[in-house]
C-alpha cells in the first residue's frame, strides 16, 4: 500500500476511535514543571474513581512521567496483532505512554517532528481505547509538535491550561491561549498550581511564586478560572512514589481545591452549565 493510502486508512481508524470517546481534554502549559502531568494523572484517576470510563494518553514523548506517577512503570503495552492494548490501571482507567514501549527507562527519545507525529497518530488510531467518557492527554510544555498534532487530529477536544502564579509562567501560558484560539481549540479553563504555601510551623501563607496571577490572566483573557492549588510537599512525595495524591488526600487544602476543579470540569463539560 502506498503511503498516501496508508494515511487515509489510518485517518479512518482515528475517526472510528474518536467517535467512541465523549470528552477529550488536552492538559497544556507554557512551561515545564508547573504540574501538568500531576494534574492530568490525578484528573484521570479522579474521573475514573467517580465511575466514568477514562483514558490517559501521555504524549510527552521526551519526558513521559505518567507511568511513574501511577506506579505502573514496569507495565508494557501489548499488541493483539492488530491494535495496541492500553495498560489497565484499574477497571475504569486505561493508560498509554511511550515509556511503556521503551526497553530502557533512561533511554532518551531522540526524534524529529514527523516521527513524533507518526507515533501520536498511532496512539490514537491503533490503540484499543473502546468506549470512553473521558480521554485526558498529558502534553509536554509549549506549543510544539505534540500538542499541535493532538489538537489537529483529535477533533472536538478542549484544552485545560496549567500555570504557576508568577509572570514568567503566565507569559508563556498566554502563548498557549493564542495557540488554542488559532487552532479553534476551546479552552475549558485555567488552573493556577503552586499557588502559595502554608508554613508548617506558623501556618501563615507564603506566596513563594506570588498568588492570583492565574485568575487575573483568566479574567483579562476571558477564560474560565478553574481554581488554585497550593504548594504541598506531600504532592511531590506522592508523585515520586506513584500515589495519586488528590484522590487519596481529599480533605487536605490541595485535595479540596483539586476536587472542586474536577467537579467544575464535569459540570461544564457534561452538565453543560456553570
Ligand atoms: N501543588 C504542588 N505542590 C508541590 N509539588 C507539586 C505541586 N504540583 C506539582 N508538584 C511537583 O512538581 C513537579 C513537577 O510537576 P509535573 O506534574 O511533572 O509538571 P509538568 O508536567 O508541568 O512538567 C513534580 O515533582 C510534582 O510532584
Ligand atoms: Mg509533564
Amino acid at each position: 500500500m502506498d503511503r498516501e493510502k496508508q494515511m487515509k486508512e489510518q485517518d479512518k481508524r482515528i475517526d472510528r476511535n474518536l467517535k467512541k470517546i465523549k470528552h477529550k481534554l488536552i492538559v497544556m502549559s507554557g512551561k515545564g514543571g508547573v504540574g501538568k502531568s500531576t494534574m492530568a494523572v490525578n484528573l484521570a484517576v479522579s474521573l475514573s474513581g467517580k465511575g466514568y470510563s477514562a483514558g490517559l494518553l501521555d504524549v510527552d514523548l521526551h519526558g513521559p512521567n505518567t507511568l511513574k506517577m501511577l506506579n505502573i512503570e514496569d507495565e508494557k503495552i501489548i499488541s493483539d496483532g492488530q491494535s495496541m492494548l492500553p495498560i489497565k490501571y484499574s477497571d475504569n482507567l486505561k493508560v498509554i505512554s511511550i515509556a511503556a514501549l521503551l526497553d530502557q527507562k533512561d533511554a532518551p527519545v531522540i526524534w524529529r517532528g514527523p516521527l513524533k507525529m507518526g507515533v501520536i497518530r498511532q496512539f490514537i488510531a491503533d490503540v484499543k481505547w473502546d468506549d470512553l467518557d473521558w480521554l485526558i492527554v498529558d502534553s509536554p510544555p509549549g506549543t510544539g509538535d505534540e500538542p499541535l498534532t493532538v489538537a489537529q487530529i483529535m477533533k472536538g477536544s478542549k484544552a485545560v491550561l496549567v500555570t504557576t502564579p508568577q509572570e514568567i509562567s503566565l507569559m508563556d501560558v498566554r502563548k498557549s491561549v493564542h495557540f488554542s484560539n488559532k487552532l479553534d481549540l476551546p479552552i475549558v479553563g485555567i488552573i493556577e498550581n503552586m499557588s502559595g504555601l502554608i508554613c508548617p510551623h506558623c501556618y501563615k501563607k507564603i506566596n513563594l511564586f506570588k498568588s492570583g496571577g492565574g485568575k487575573k490572566m483568566a479574567d483579562s483573557m476571558k477564560i474560565d478560572f478553574l481554581g488554585s492549588i497550593p504548594l504541598d510537599e506531600k504532592i511531590m512525595e506522592s508523585t515520586d512514589s506513584g500515589i495519586p495524591y488528590f484522590t487519596r488526600y481529599k480533605d487536605s487544602a490541595a485535595g479540596i481545591a483539586f476536587n472542586e476543579i474536577v467537579d467544575k470540569i464535569i459540570q461544564n463539560e457534561i452538565k453543560g452549565g456553570k
